[in-house]
């Protein structure tokens, strides 16, 4: 069996304690890989803790608390991971034999292993992505089944913002969140990079949470956390995740020590989150600029993200010049997702520039 994962696609050269220690590697697979930094550390450090399962960890109810005022909802609860946050949020939703309906390609269908149907006997129902990352009213509408004992019973729309780096327009959203309540269903926001939509829309957090019924939102993103997903909705949707959070296996003990670094993340790194999509910027431009890649597929910068498609004849020796700088790209697609986050500042992306510019013209 072949198991392939971000980590494993990385060259064989490196070993891992030369990745951890090496400040010249310019690690641009994906946001996650940043490391928490000094004042994250501290607070971590610093932290109050108790048992959360018990309800006794100050920190992480500092947290919950803060995330539920930021999005505008009744509740928060921490979980471990984005994955289990959406797929907790799911099963509070939907019982078995009910549907959620999401986009091709959205995270909880494409990369969460169908967590839904596997455990909670959901199915799952894809439709269509517009060209801007949205879900259509019309696709929506048409995707929710009669009250057939032949179809599942449609329960829940799966929204996500960002979309692959797109930030979605407030109004299609709303759109799209309205078409869901207006037939009856609940919607879910996989909110993994919410503020990254935010900053880039100018648009309030609470006012995007406020397009769904439950939000979920990863810490360990752009936002710069070693762990950590808030999940907020009201207090009877949060009460149900909680219970499934356990049942998951996601009940944590002292875990006010990430939840603190949560709490510095909110407070340190969400308008920073700005400087990565200006680098990412800089670096579609300059690649525009340079002529790289296909010119069918020209680079393109979203929010944090830059997509990169060099030509068939190039692609491998990119890839292969990149790597010999100690630049790190993720995924074996030709079409390269190149992430910018908190540990790639303006002189690492300066190297990224120089090295491409090397690599075209020589
Ligand atoms: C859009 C989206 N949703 C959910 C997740 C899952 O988050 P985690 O890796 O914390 O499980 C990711 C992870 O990259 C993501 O990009």
């Amino acid at each position: 069996m072949v198991i392939q994962s971000e980590t494993r696609s990385l060259d064989a050269r490196m070993n891992k304690a030369d990745l951890a220690n090496n400040a010249a590697i310019c690690d641009l697979r994906s946001d996650t890989v940043k490391r928490p930094d000094e004042g994250m550390r501290r607070a971590m450090a610093e932290a109050v803790v108790g048992d959360d399962v018990y309800g006794d960890d100050p920190t992480v109810l500092a947290l919950e608390g803060q995330a539920a005022r930021l999005l505008g909802k009744e509740h928060a609860a921490f979980f471990p991971s984005g994955t289990q946050s959406n797929l907790a949020a799911m099963l509070a939703h939907c019982g078995r034999g009910e549907e959620v309906i999401t986009g091709h390609g959205y995270h909880v269908l494409a990369s969460e292993a169908r967590g839904a149907s596997v455990l909670g006997g959901i199915a799952l129902t894809a439709i269509d992505v517009e060209a801007d990352g949205s879900l259509a009213p019309a696709n929506i509408i048409a995707a929710i089944k009669p009250n057939d004992p032949h179809h599942p019973v449609s329960r829940l729309v799966c929204l996500e913002n960002t979309h692959k780096g797109a930030a979605i327009s407030l109004q299609a959203m709303q759109m799209a969140g309205d078409a869901a309540h207006d037939a009856g269903l609940s919607v879910h926001l996989d909110g993994a990079r919410l503020f990254n939509a935010t900053t880039a829309l100018g648009v309030q957090p609470a006012a995007l949470a406020a397009t769904a019924d439950t939000v979920s939102i990863c810490l360990s993103k752009g936002l710069g956390t070693p762990a950590g997903t808030l999940l907020v909705g009201s207090a009877q949707a949060i009460e149900q995740a909680r219970r499934w959070r356990k049942m998951l296996g996601g009940g944590m003990r002292q875990t006010g020590v990430l939840a603190a670094a949560g709490l510095y993340a909110l407070e340190h790194n969400i308008e920073r989150l700005g400087d990565d999509h200006r680098r990412a910027e800089t670096l579609a431009d300059h690649l525009i600029k340079l002529g790289a890649g296909d010119p069918k597929q020209p680079p393109r910068a979203a929010t944090c993200m830059v997509f990169f498609t060099p030509t068939e004849d190039e692609h491998l020796a990119f890839r292969a010049a990149m790597a010999e700088q100690g630049i790190l790209l993720g995924g074996q697609s030709r079409t390269i997702r190149i992430v910018l986050h908190k540990d790639v500042d303006d002189a690492k992306l300066k190297r990224v520039c120089d090295a491409t510019s090397a690599f075209y013209e020589g």
